[in-house]
């Protein structure tokens, strides 16, 4: 009970610890995207002229020279980059989608890229107290050595890769963002395309200055330009820092092989799945981590965060203890997508014994499809109302119509009787030929399902009064409907197979509920309805008596009332039990 305790409060200790260092990081990401955003606006001037750029650096860059802003600006970059490091160090899998590779990758090379950049600059203006303008910056990477040039524009697109798409992967999950997503995507591409123009056409007018040796003269004198002494400290201290930085990304893949090795040794645990694979893995990772190590396809959008769902596992067999409570954020994942208590977040789950799952999502699954309730819902035994209705007579019909008539006929009334079953609270589980299938009580309570059943009969019967009405001239006698409806325990489930998937319902209250509405036929009745469904809804329908019916399949007779037709049934009143 205390060990149970004590590993709860440290999965919890462990959430906020993650939650925060999300956090840190996130709020690190957006500084230093401000910065960029700045910082390549002043660029996009470089389209009016060098000038104009010069002058608007005093906006755009020149606050983030201040104390306060070198300040905010360090910690950002430093807090940024040490979070990545420890992400892919702690990481048991470098096995991860291809946005993810893209967004590490991406920002891994950032500070390789910059290096020289900054201590040409902010590094120099510092040491020497030199004056980095436009001009000479411009001068360095169009006159002097080009090559530079260059990879400051592949830096430009890399950092802007990299913030694009950490951002987009932040925000993709929040439903304020998908109404807001084309400006961003707009946002995303004019801004580095307006700064390289600016880059460009400043570069070409540099170019073109420097030319004039007393240009050049000038903007050394800009400058504050030291002498030979900058040129070494810039090629020194960038020697420097790239060590360093290498030797960091060397020391975290390093210590993470180290680590995995260690653990490795220490006996692991199995994490089973439906194919019979087992994989062996060092407790203390998740089961999406275990997907991966062991080369599982596993759908994973949000990269393991617990915010997309798509990871989703069924816990088939795990002993007492042998995975973690859920957290505050996966709870609040899964009750919002109402899963039952088996179901659980593979990012989020941590073994720490034998474990048996199914992983619930195609691998390919995408976050929409994912988060709508019920679209993936796994088989558990639902009490549903079950509905069937049969257009009568449509076949003789349509052997006589054009079948271009007959399709419109029969889009007609399937727009009408689907619209008075949604409207009433149910769901088309399916049309089979001129027939319905409908499910009431899916993700409700069975009370109001049984009530919402027959609402929805006393709607198509209107309905069909009306269409009846518009088509009198085209048929040759009214058309008929039946309906049978019957209520129990079910099961429900998504069922089928690729774009024919679909959640339906199986099971003895399907198959009564069929017989029922083929029992109108000799009953000459247009509905018929089981004595489950009115006690469940509890309606005065005291004005149908109650008969006991054989129905096919059934041992025992069924309680019964038959409805002639669907128009008769009273607004449901509800009738107290006692
Ligand atoms: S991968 Fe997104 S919730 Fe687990």
């Amino acid at each position: 009970m205390v060990a149970a305790e004590t590993s709860k409060n440290s999965e919890g200790g462990n959430d906020l610890m993650k939650i925060t260092r999300r956090g840190v990081h996130l709020s690190a990401g957006l500084v230093l995207l401000t910065y960029v955003t700045c910082h390549l606006l002043n660029h996009s001037l470089g389209v009016v002229s060098i000038e104009f750029m010069e002058r608007a650096r005093r906006v755009f860059i020149d606050p983030w020279t201040t104390v306060p802003g070198t300040a905010l600006l360090t910690a950002a970059i430093l807090t940024h980059l040490g979070s990545a490091l420890w992400v892919t160090y702690a990481r048991r899998s470098l096995k991860m989608p291809a946005w993810q590779w893209t967004q590490l990758a991406l920002g891994l090379c950032i500070p390789a890229l910059l290096i020289e950049h900054a201590m040409a600059t902010g590094g120099a203006a510092m040491r020497f107290g030199t004056n980095p303008t436009y001009a000479f910056v411009l001068a360095e990477f169009w006159v002097f050595t080009p090559w530079k040039g260059w990879m400051q524009a592949a830096l430009l697109i890399t950092v802007w890769g990299h913030a694009c798409f950490g951002l987009h992967h932040w925000l993709k999950f929040r439903d304020w963002y998908q109404p807001w997503q084309p400006l961003w995507y707009a946002f995303a591409l004019l801004v580095p395309a307006a700064a390289l123009l600016g880059y460009v056409s400043a570069g070409l007018e540099v170019s073109r200055m420097a030319a004039d040796p007393a240009w050049i003269t000038q903007m050394i004198r800009d400058l504050r330009y030291p002498g030979d002494s900058m040129n070494r400290y810039v090629e020194m201290s960038t020697m420097i820092w790239l060590g360093v930085y290498g030797g960091l990304i060397a020391l975290t893949f390093a210590g993470r092989y180290v680590r995995i090795a260690a653990e490795r040794k220490r006996q692991g645990i199995r994490v089973q799945y439906p194919s019979g694979r087992r994989v062996l893995v060092p407790s203390g990772g998740t089961v999406l981590e275990t997907s991966r190590a062991g080369g599982i396809p596993h759908a994973s959008v949000c990269g393991g965060r617990g915010r997309c769902s798509t990871c989703r596992i069924l816990v088939l067999a795990a002993a007492d203890d042998a995975v973690n409570p859920p957290g505050d954020a996966e709870n609040k994942v899964l009750t919002r997508l109402n899963l039952p208590n088996n179901v659980r977040l593979a990012c989020q789950v941590r073994p720490t014994a034998d474990i048996t799952v199914e992983p619930l999502l195609p691998p390919d699954v995408s976050v929409k499809d994912a988060m709508q309730p019920g679209k993936f819902l796994h088989g558990r035994e639902v009490e549903v109302a079950v509905m069937f209705a049969d257009l009568r007579g449509f076949t003789k019909l349509s052997e006589t119509r054009l079948p271009f008539d007959v399709v419109f006929m029969l889009n007609r009334y399937f727009k009408s009787m689907g619209t008075a079953i949604t409207d009433a609270g149910g769901q088309v589980d399916k049309f089979i030929g001129d027939g319905i299938m409908a499910l009431f009580g899916v993700d409700g309570d069975p009370d109001h399902a049984a009530r919402a059943a027959i609402e929805a009969a006393r709607r198509m019967a209107d309905e069909l009064n009306v269409m009846n009405e518009v088509l009198k001239n085209d048929l040759a006698e009214p058309l008929k409907l039946g309906i049978g409806i019957h209520m129990g325990p079910a099961i429900v489930g998504t069922m089928g197979y690729g774009d024919a998937a679909g959640v339906t319902a199986i099971g003895d209250t399907v198959n009564t509920a069929s017989r029922l509405e083929s029992l109108t036929k000799d009953a000459g009745c247009q509905l018929i309805i089981s004595d489950a469904v009115t006690d469940r809804a509890r309606c005065d329908l005291s004005g149908f008596p109650s008969t006991m019916v054989k129905v096919r399949g059934r041992q025992d007779e069924l309680c019964v009332r038959h409805i002639p037709l669907g128009t008769d049934l009273p607004d449901c009143v509800i009738v107290d039990p006692d």
